[in-house]
């Protein structure tokens, strides 16, 4: 990662200075919960997204470096309600901000950042960057909400859990990219960055589902268990769900509709041993051989090659 992100190191450091002159407020408790969730860190990978998409088509401008903070205030807005969702307590390596300052404080502070993404916009002035961006945060929420209406529910299938990812999770990474174009006037690469986009996101969004089994706290920064806790019927259970014998397809199908992580020990072990997370590995390696295709359309360049490695990141990430 920090070799990727040295190709726009300028630009990476300027995201992060607007990002923080970004949050200024007239309200205490919204800078201290924005320095919060902000200053814990997090991968950035959606600005750097845009940074790289930018690069790829040649210059990145002082509208490309907006861009990429709209994009992190926007993801940020949607981690902040999605904590208090998903009712979880760690997030990027420390309390998440329900669990240090509560549910309400969390929810406002989201709805500032959302507006504070739109008021930048505004500043940009670029009509089609707006419909692309009002769009798909409007598609986020809807993919959360489309989430919880099957939380609990065990009868979900594949081509639900896909529609959930790409809308919660793919079309923002989508936008990272394509909105770049849209700022360098590059009519004939958007759609190429778009489907790079889309497409890295279904992969890191699975990877995502894959780390809620198996992955280590101190490296992911999140609890194991919360997705099952929450009843998510993810690609890992709808495997088992598919594939397992009477016993494990009830074992699964009981925490799904009691959203209980009880059992989570046994379902870790049958997660892991069922050959459940090498299928996921499988559908993420689909997604990001589409993601491969869509980038071999842009010209070849050190964005380009950096663009290329964070597919392979996205993969092999283990945080
Ligand atoms: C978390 O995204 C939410 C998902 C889409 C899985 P990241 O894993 O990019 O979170 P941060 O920004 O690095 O903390
Ligand atoms: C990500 O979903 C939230 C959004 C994309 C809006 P998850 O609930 O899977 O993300 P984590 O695991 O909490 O980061
Ligand atoms: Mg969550
Ligand atoms: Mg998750």
């Amino acid at each position: 990662m920090q070799h990727i992100r040295q190709v726009v190191d300028g630009e990476f450091a300027s995201v992060n200075d607007f990002i923080v002159e970004q949050l200024h407020s007239r309200v205490t408790l919204v800078e201290n919960i924005g320095h919060y969730i902000i200053e814990a860190g997090g991968k950035r990978l959606r600005p750097l997204l845009s940074l790289l998409s930018a690069g790829s088509l040649g210059e990145i401008r002082h509208d490309h470096i907006r861009l990429a903070a709209v994009i992190e205030f926007i993801h940020t807005a949607t981690l902040l309600h999605d904590d208090v969702v998903d009712l979880s307590a760690l997030r990027r390596g420390r309390p998440t901000a329900n669990a240090e300052f509560g549910n309400a404080p969390s929810v406002l502070v989201g709805d500032f950042l959302y507006s504070r993404a739109f008021q930048v916009l505004v500043a940009i002035g670029n009509m089609p960057l707006m419909a692309l961006l009002s769009d798909t945060t409007n598609t986020v929420a809807e993919g959360e909400v489309l989430q919880l209406s099957r939380a609990g529910n065990a009868d979900t299938d594949e081509a639900t859990y896909f529609q959930v990812i790409h809308s919660k999770t793919a079309v923002l990474f989508a936008a990272a990219c394509a909105g770049s174009a849209l700022l360098s006037d590059s009519d004939e690469q958007r759609q190429a960055l778009y489907d790079y986009g889309l497409n890295l996101g279904i992969a890191f969004q699975v990877v995502d589902d894959i780390l809620d089994y198996e992955g280590d706290p101190s490296e992911t920064g999140k609890n194991v268990g919360d997705d099952l806790a929450e009843g998510k019927p993810t690609l890992p259970l709808i495997y088992v769900l598919n594939n397992g014998s009477a016993e494990q397809r009830k074992l699964v199908e009981n925490a799904i509709s009691n959203k209980s992580a009880e059992q989570l020990n046994d379902i870790v072990a049958l997660v892991q041993g069922s050959g459940a997370l090498d299928y996921c590995r499988e559908r993420a390696r689909h997604y990001s051989d589409l993601a491969k295709t869509a980038l071999s359309k842009l010209p070849p360049s050190e964005y380009r090659d950096a663009m290329a490695a964070l597919i392979d990141l996205a993969l092999e990430r283990r945080s």
